[in-house]
């Protein structure tokens, strides 16, 4: 599944509005749906829990990608698949037994990805990339949308596609923070395959038409 795939993030979304919000999503080329849980310990910010990820799973039609920016997310990565994630992705800094989280993720029959931090180096990633199904690179610090991209992040992808390639990984490449139309397709280039956009699309009068200009 090595394509431009868009996963706008509902972090943007307007929470009154939640249903209509994840329905317009539905009915968008948008390819997943981005959800970013943020705890104030790990992140200095909270998002939201599971009451939201309750009416995600009521009326979300699109693949459920759920980036866990919190302390010990081994606590509950469970809850969230049973709460309909298609996929979880956990921090590298805040797992002490990486392996035993991803493998507790794919074990309950979710694909797993681990995040790195934008001072976290790829390298860091060598003895687990065998075991992940998706690589996500921030490329702002973790906490709040609407920040400024952090240009480093072309390094690190490229360092990130070796990493795969050498050890015959299938991991996708996910990118996260200050994407926007000016940036994205130098990303797909750059390698990677799917691209979150949170801001991006929820600050436009056309989301729908936002995320199909992503795309090109
Ligand atoms: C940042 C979150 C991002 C964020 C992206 O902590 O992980 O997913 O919502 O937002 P934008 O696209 O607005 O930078
Ligand atoms: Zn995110």
């Amino acid at each position: 599944m090595k394509t431009k795939l868009i996963a706008p993030s509902l972090l943007s979304a307007d929470f009154g509005n939640l249903q209509r919000d994840i329905e317009m999503l539905n009915n968008s080329q948008a390819d997943w749906l981005h959800i970013d849980v943020m705890d104030g310990r790990f992140v200095p910010n909270i998002s939201f829990g599971f009451p939201v990820m309750k009416t995600i799973q009521q009326h979300a039609k699109k693949f459920v990608d759920v980036h866990l920016m919190i302390v010990e997310p081994e606590k509950y990565v469970e809850e969230f698949i049973d709460y309909g994630a298609d996929l979880v992705s956990v921090h590298y800094e805040a797992c002490t037994h990486l392996h035993r989280t991803i493998n507790l993720i794919q074990s309950k029959g979710a694909k797993a990805g681990v995040v790195l931090n934008p001072s976290t180096p790829v390298l860091m990633l060598e003895d687990i990339i065998a075991d992940v199904d998706l690589v996500l690179l921030m490329s702002v610090n973790p906490g709040f949308g609407g920040q400024k991209f952090i240009e480093n992040t072309y390094k690190k992808i490229a360092e990130t596609k070796d990493l795969i390639l050498s050890n015959n990984s299938t991991a996708l490449i996910e990118v996260d923070g200050g994407v926007n139309l000016d940036n994205a397709s130098k990303l797909f280039e750059a390698g990677a395959d799917v691209l979150v956009a949170g801001n991006a699309v929820f600050s436009t009068e056309n989301p729908e038409r936002t995320i199909e200009l992503l795309k090109i």
